[in-house]
Parts: C-alpha cells; sequence; structure tokens
C-alpha cells in the first residue's frame, strides 16, 4: 500500500516538475499586486475606474450592477447615479442588469486585432500580480498599430486607456557596452496626472475590483468560515458528552 501511494506520488511530481518549470521560464518578473479584498472603499474605487475607463470595451458578463452595490456598501441610487453609463434597448440600464456593453466580437477584432475579452473571471485566471503588472506595464513603441506595447502581455491589442494618469513610459535597453544581461527598463518619459505612487494606488483598485469580481463570495467566506468554526466546537461539546454516555457501561 505504502509503495502504491509513493509510486502516485512520484508518477505526480514527475509530470508536474517540467510542467512548472516550462511555465516559469516564458514568464516576466511580476510586481506584488498588494491587495485586500476586504477594503471596501478599495473596490469601491476600483468599480468608479472600472466603469469609466475599462467597461466600453471590456463585460462584466456575470456581474449584476446591483450584486455589485451590495457587496460594496452602496445603495441601488448610488448605483444607479455613479456606476452606470450604458443605455439598454434605448433606455439607462437598470440596477438589477448584467454588466454588459455594446462591444461586439467582431466589431472588437477588427478594431483591435484582438476582441477585449469579458473580465469576469480575469482576476482568478491571470491573478492580481498579473493584472497590476499588465495595467503598468505599458510603453511607447511606434511599430505597433496604437503605438503602444506592454512588456507582460507582448504585442497586446489593447491601448494604454489610462496613459492620461499615467502617462507614457519608453523602454530603455541597456547602452551598448554595458552589462548585456541588463533588463530593460520601463521609464516615465512623460508624467500624467496622477503621481507614479497615486498611479499605483489606481491601478490596486482596479486590480481589487477584478479579483473580487472573479469570486465574489470570498468577501462572506471569511464570516461564515468563523461560524462553521464555533459550531464545530459546540459540536464536540455534545460528541464528547453523547460518547461517555454510550460507553459508560461497557467494559
Ligand atoms: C479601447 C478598448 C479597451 C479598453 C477601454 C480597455 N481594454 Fe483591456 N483589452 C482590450 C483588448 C483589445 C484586449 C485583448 C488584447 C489581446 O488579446 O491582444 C484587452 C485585454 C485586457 C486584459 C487581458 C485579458 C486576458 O486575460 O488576456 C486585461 C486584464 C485588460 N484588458 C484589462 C483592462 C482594464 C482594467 C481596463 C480599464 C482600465 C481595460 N482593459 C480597458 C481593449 C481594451
Amino acid at each position: 500500500m505504502k509503495n502504491t501511494i509513493a509510486g502516485i506520488l512520484f508518477a505526480l511530481g514527475a509530470v508536474m516538475l517540467p510542467l512548472s518549470a516550462g511555465h516559469a521560464a516564458e514568464e516576466v518578473a511580476l510586481q506584488h499586486a498588494d491587495i485586500d479584498v476586504h477594503n471596501e472603499q478599495s473596490l469601491q474605487r476600483g468599480a468608479k475606474y472600472f466603469v469609466n475607463y475599462c467597461m466600453g470595451c471590456h463585460s462584466l458578463n456575470f456581474s449584476r450592477y446591483n450584486r455589485v452595490g451590495l457587496d460594496l456598501g452602496l445603495t441601488d441610487e448610488q448605483v444607479a447615479d455613479n456606476l452606470i453609463f450604458t443605455r439598454t434597448d434605448g433606455e439607462p440600464t437598470k440596477v438589477g442588469e448584467l454588466m454588459k456593453n455594446g462591444m461586439t466580437a467582431k466589431y472588437g477584432s477588427e478594431a483591435f486585432g484582438n476582441a477585449p475579452p469579458d473580465l469576469s473571471l480575469t482576476g482568478r485566471s491571470r491573478g492580481p500580480d498579473w493584472i497590476y503588472s499588465f495595467l503598468k506595464s505599458f510603453y511607447l513603441d511606434p511599430s505597433r498599430p496604437l503605438g503602444v506595447n506592454n512588456t507582460v502581455f507582448a504585442n497586446a491589442g489593447m491601448p494604454h486607456v489610462l496613459w492620461e494618469l499615467q502617462g507614457y513610459q519608453t523602454l530603455e535597453h541597456a547602452a551598448e557596452g554595458a552589462d548585456a544581461h541588463a533588463e530593460p527598463k520601463l521609464v516615465l518619459e512623460q508624467e500624467g496626472t496622477a503621481s507614479p505612487a497615486e498611479y499605483d494606488q489606481i491601478v490596486r483598485d482596479l486590480t481589487n475590483f477584478l479579483t473580487y469580481v472573479g469570486e465574489p463570495a470570498q468577501l462572506h467566506r471569511r464570516g461564515i468560515g468563523v461560524w462553521v468554526l464555533i459550531y464545530l466546537g459546540l459540536f464536540a461539546v455534545f460528541a464528547y458528552f453523547l460518547k461517555k454516555e454510550y460507553w459508560k457501561d461497557v467494559h
């Protein structure tokens, strides 16, 4: 039995090792997003940035406005006044509707090469560090159709939509003859309206919001978990006395 288990574990290890090694090789170093999904104000700011800067292209097909409002501590009126800029059949979108937009996959691929994907699950598929680093890594590249490229997602079809806030970065390679192995560096060439620290916070809030959207239940899980542990604790006491009662005559 022991041998079989050891054999299975060994086989699993042998399969997974090359996979993870291959995966790591093609990745650039990501920056730590340092988000906190329990920071309600950060989530509210992230939602505001998302509907203002991202929703023209990206939908959140699995989220309803009022559910997001409920989770983020906003009333339906606040949601309608601050988060809804889309229209459904000519009327302003209602708070109970899904966070969709008018972008079609066909138009998206014609305009950007690749259609802007729905971002409902991106917090999980890419992870917070990836999203955070991606939004900080646009740089000027005249060879690209939209004039920008990205070190985290090479040749991405997405324009640098936050350029007004961040400004523009360039990618600087080490000078000829200098340390040839030095990584190219992103340098802020033209400042935006936000300082670098403010921009980091904006991107952190957006990442926080997309991470929450990827799994809304995580906001409540900790609270439920505490009650489950209290219940198990009480149940253990009862189970102990019950066991004593059942076994008291058996010896
Ligand atoms: C003008 C349209 C447009 C806007 C606005 C826009 N994006 Fe994008 N985005 C794209 C396109 C197009 C892609 C697909 C890139 C590709 O696959 O080459 C993309 C891809 C992404 C991806 C990668 C998804 C994946 O898993 O591959 C993320 C994350 C993302 N966008 C986040 C954002 C955020 C956050 C905002 C708002 C700050 C935003 N985008 C605003 C067009 C847009």
